[in-house]
């Protein structure tokens, strides 16, 4: 579960709306003056998070907007300053760690708020001409800010004991943008591997080429055509998406996907070697939108019966044909094939190349075996190859959005597989 939530939640329409709507520090103020989320029971959040079958939760510790969710000693634009008072993020931790799940921050380099950060391409008060970037950037200096993202990186990492991931946002190269020297990046990478050493980093420190500047990188509401490579080389990757197009909470945004979109997305992630962090963006009061709310809970729905497709799962290899309309994903610790079926066939299901293989069949929400026969109906004995398998699955299609074929795979050494 990813969590975007900061005073911009007040606004209700995007956490960009400081740069869409070139708000200056003293308009903004009023979202920090009247943040007081009298709802937020971080509890509930976990309790959502895990019953949506998620196993880790990265949240917003600072923004672009430059508001901290933690009490920081180097600013004052913190949560402890607002009517709420307390330290939320100290809440947070405590109420996911006790849920089980992993613990990460996001932590945003970019700060609209910081009276030394250097106006650029994405600040609110962005300009039109070099001169006039001159102008306002009179006075600022980057090495007082980086100082300062140094000092703040070091609280949230020291603060709150072992955190699992940090996911830092964001750099962009070119002129009047910024990259790894304005964060003072390698200084800063040596930093959290020595403050947190079992710590795992997102890419986005613009420190590709580094050795250590990066764990995963993180292609971001897209779907990759395949597995992302660097050097040639397959990469641990994260997609992080949102139910509706914006990341904080939006009010009015009617982009909504619907339950089966979001697990394609799923699937489709872990057919191709990866994780998904979906993202829910809290309102002001501290509680989770009802329609991201209802959305984890048909979530939850499929993963509880069906999770065991998608954990210490990956990409099949490719020995396995994909078969018409689905998506495959393989757990090589249990040698065993899921086969998803997004658009339910009709009774006679071949699986090419399957012949020899094959152990036993079942539906996975259910255990029931799925029989393997020639097809029904003599028109269709022509499409089963030498080396094809015939499955027979009943006319009605199952009571799950995408239901599952796992497939107990023939051992090709002869061992025999019993983990899940
Ligand atoms: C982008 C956006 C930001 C969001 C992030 C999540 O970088 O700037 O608003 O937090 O994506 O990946």
């Amino acid at each position: 579960m990813f969590i975007h939530w900061d005073t911009y939640s007040l606004a209700g329409r995007h956490e960009w709306v400081k740069n869409y709507e070139r708000t200056d520090n003293e308009t903004y103020q009023k979202y920090f003056e009247n943040f007081n989320p009298d709802l937020y029971k971080p509890k509930e959040w976990a309790k959502l998070a895990e019953a949506a079958g998620m196993k880790y939760a990265v949240i917003t510790t600072k923004h672009h907007e430059g508001f901290t969710l933690f009490d920081s000693e180097f600013t004052d634009y913190k949560v402890t300053n607002t009517p709420y008072g307390k330290d939320a993020l100290k809440e947070w931790v405590d109420a996911f760690r006790a849920e089980g799940l992993k613990i990460g921050f996001y932590y945003s380099v970019i700060d609209w708020h910081h009276p030394h950060y250097t106006i650029d391409t994405y600040h609110p008060q962005r300009a039109s001409s070099q001169e006039e970037y001159e102008k306002l950037n009179q006075g600022r200096d980057m090495s007082v800010y980086r100082e300062y993202l140094k000092n703040q990186v070091t609280e949230i990492l020291t603060d709150y004991g072992k955190v699992d991931i940090l996911w830092l946002d964001f750099s962009f190269p070119g002129e009047f943008g910024k990259d790894r020297d304005d964060w003072g990046a390698i200084e800063l990478i040596k930093l959290v591997r020595t403050l947190q050493p079992e710590i795992i980093v997102n890419d986005r420190l613009d420190l590709k080429e580094y050795w250590g500047g990066w764990d995963f990188t993180t292609p971001e509401q897209f779907k990759v055509s395949e597995w992302p490579t660097y050097n040639g080389e397959r990469i641990p990757w994260e997609t992080c998406q949102t139910f509706s197009g914006s990341w904080g909470y939006y009010r009015d945004e009617l982009t909504w996907k619907n339950n089966k979109q979001l697990l394609v997305m799923l699937i489709e992630s872990v057919s191709k070697g990866g994780n998904v962090l979906l993202n829910v963006g809290p309102t002001g009061r501290g509680t989770i939108d009802y329609r991201a709310e209802k959305a984890l809970n048909e979530i939850g729905d499929w993963m509880k019966y069906n999770g065991r497709s998608i954990y210490g799962c990956t990409q099949a290899p490719s020995t396995f044909e994909i078969p018409e309309n689905s998506l495959l994903t393989y757990n090589p610790t249990t040698n065993r094939l899921y086969v998803h079926l997004l658009d339910y066939p009709l009774q006679n299901f071949t699986l090419k190349g399957m012949k020899g293989k094959i152990k036993y069949i079942q539906f996975l929400h259910d255990a029931s075996e799925i029989q393997i026969a020639p097809p029904k109906g003599y028109w269709m004995k022509q499409d089963v190859g030498a080396g094809d398998v015939n499955i027979i699955l009943p006319v009605n299609k199952p009571p799950v959005e995408i239901p599952v074929i796992e497939i107990i795979l023939n051992s090709p050494n002869g061992l025999t597989h019993n983990k899940h």
